[in-house]
């Protein structure tokens, strides 16, 4: 072969998977109208020129919503988007899809909105994202608290036992649904085959809150999605590690699941912007192809491998270390979360920042998390590895010492009132000093990871007080 037929086998093998909604942009954008309907910056003839240097012209002028030029609509979905959405299904192995705009949030409301009732319980385990619990503050669900397993070395929540699933589910009545994150935050795996044939068992709904899992129907080394072991619906946030623009994400309705999906279909109608940006939607629909096509398979790949590479260094270091699956849990490679002995994980990630320009995913107490990306080169794993050889081999003895404040909570909550009632209630905002025997009413989960310190309703005790560094003032129950 010579070297232009390489280049044109290339060319084609990349754009071969089809991507419908990247396609009737790219022919809105050949075929400009006279336009008068918004976006008002009109192709970007109105928008700031500094603005518009720095993100480029072409990006305006796709900067379009779903009513204009032959692109679909979103609710519902019909035209391109609605082949997109199709063929996301298929990708992933699910029923139905749907595309959202305001990330994985918008799924996990709209499935809380769409199935869940005043006063039915809702068993999910403490370090849910706060989107969920946002969920049952809209439906007036109420949660049956699962603790998963504390990882107290490495200052982390670990994985959810089927066990404590299946004692929730045996003394509890009403249970409208188990909702699971897996994997959590840093890459813990929890055993959602066993947690499905339970619920199974139960007849109750499971949802897998896979945010951080978008890639693993696309690499035999990763773990398996929820969506082959039997849950009934399960959220992937695309823009967190699949390739495609900040806050679009998807919603799978799993084959055979038990959900209502027409509710599901009109929750997500009525919290969906009406404008949807197609520049979003058709990122989604990119990164779906990207990962189906030859070239996404060889980037996840060599994300699976760098991750390999990165944790075979570290073994090799004296001071840094690295988490591994472990008995009775499995993690995600490509999350490596790392501590090194004497320093915090804040620490580090200043170390990091500061000395070596390297930005890392997220920091807490114990340590801190990187992500093998599939953008990732292995120029850049090389980088990280020759500035984490370097931090093992020096004294930051200068800095060796803890936060003052906690950043990931690790506490059992305890429950003075309900959370949708504690939210609608008179509060009243109170110097944080004062806070130790009050209720909350507010919800205190910063990001990352978005797990919750406090919920409306829950008794502020002195445990949450090193959590609390930034607070001067909290909301309670007057
Ligand atoms: C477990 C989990 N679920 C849901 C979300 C919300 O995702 P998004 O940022 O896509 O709205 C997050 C975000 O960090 C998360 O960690």
């Amino acid at each position: 072969m010579t070297s232009v037929t390489r280049t044109i086998t290339k060319r084609k093998q990349s754009t071969k998977v089809a991507a419908p909604i990247v396609e009737a942009l790219k022919k809105a954008y050949e075929n400009p109208t006279y336009q008068f309907h918004i976006p008002g910056h009109t192709k970007g003839n109105g928008a700031l020129p500094e603005f518009k240097s720095l993100i480029g012209r072409k990006a305006l002028c796709v900067d379009t919503t779903d009513e204009f030029d032959n692109l679909g609509t979103l609710h519902p979905a019909t035209g391109p988007i609605k082949e997109a959405q199709e063929l996301a299904a298929k990708a992933f192995g699910a029923k139905k899809t749907f595309f959202l705009l305001n990330g994985s949030t918008a799924g996990n409301l709209a499935l809380a909105m769409g199935l869940t009732k005043k006063g039915q319980k809702i068993i999910t385990n403490r370090n849910c994202h706060r989107s969920v619990l946002t969920g049952m503050i809209i439906s007036g669900a109420e949660p049956l608290w699962l603790i998963p397993n504390r990882f107290e070395d490495w200052g982390i929540w670990g994985n959810v036992s089927p066990e404590s699933v299946e004692e929730m589910l045996h003394t509890h009545d009403d249970v409208s649904m188990v909702w699971i994150t897996n994997p959590t935050y840093e890459g813990v795996v929890s055993d959602i085959k066993s947690i499905a044939a339970i619920c199974k068992k139960y007849g109750v709904p499971l949802i897998v809150d896979e945010a951080h899992a978008c890639l693993w129907n696309f690499n035999e080394h990763l773990p398996t999605s929820a969506l082959h072991l039997g849950a009934d619906a399960v959220v992937h946030s695309l823009h967190k590690t699949g390739g495609s623009m900040s806050q679009s994400s998807m919603l799978h309705i799993a084959h055979g699941s038990m959900l209502d999906v027409d509710a599901v279909e009109k929750a997500l109608k009525l919290l969906h912007t009406t404008s949807p940006s197609l520049m979003l939607l058709a990122s989604l629909d990119a990164a779906r192809a990207n990962l189906e096509s030859p070239r996404g398979k060889k980037q996840l790949a060599r994300a699976v491998a760098n991750a390999k590479f990165l944790r075979r260094e570290i073994d090799k270091m004296e001071h840094i270390h690295h988490l591994t699956p472990d008995f009775g849990y499995k993690t995600d490679i490509t999350k490596v979360f790392i501590k090194a002995d004497g320093l915090s994980g804040k620490r580090l990630e200043s170390i990091l920042e500061i000395d070596f320009n390297i930005e890392v995913e997220s920091a807490s107490d114990a340590g801190l998390l990187l992500l093998s990306n599939i953008g990732n080169k292995r120029s850049d794993i090389q980088y990280l590895v020759d500035s984490l050889k370097k931090i093992d081999e020096t004294h930051y003895s200068d800095i060796c010492h803890l936060e003052n404040k906690k950043h990931m909570p690790m506490l059992t909550p305890i429950i003075e009132m309900s959370l949708r009632e504690a939210f609608y209630s008179e509060k009243e905002t109170i110097p944080k000093s004062q806070a130790i025997g009050r209720i909350s009413a507010e919800v205190i989960a910063e990001c990352p990871p978005g797990i919750a310190i406090l919920l409306p309703g829950e008794l502020i005790t002195e445990a949450h007080m090193p959590y609390l560094n930034d607070y001067e003032f909290i909301e309670v129950i007057k």
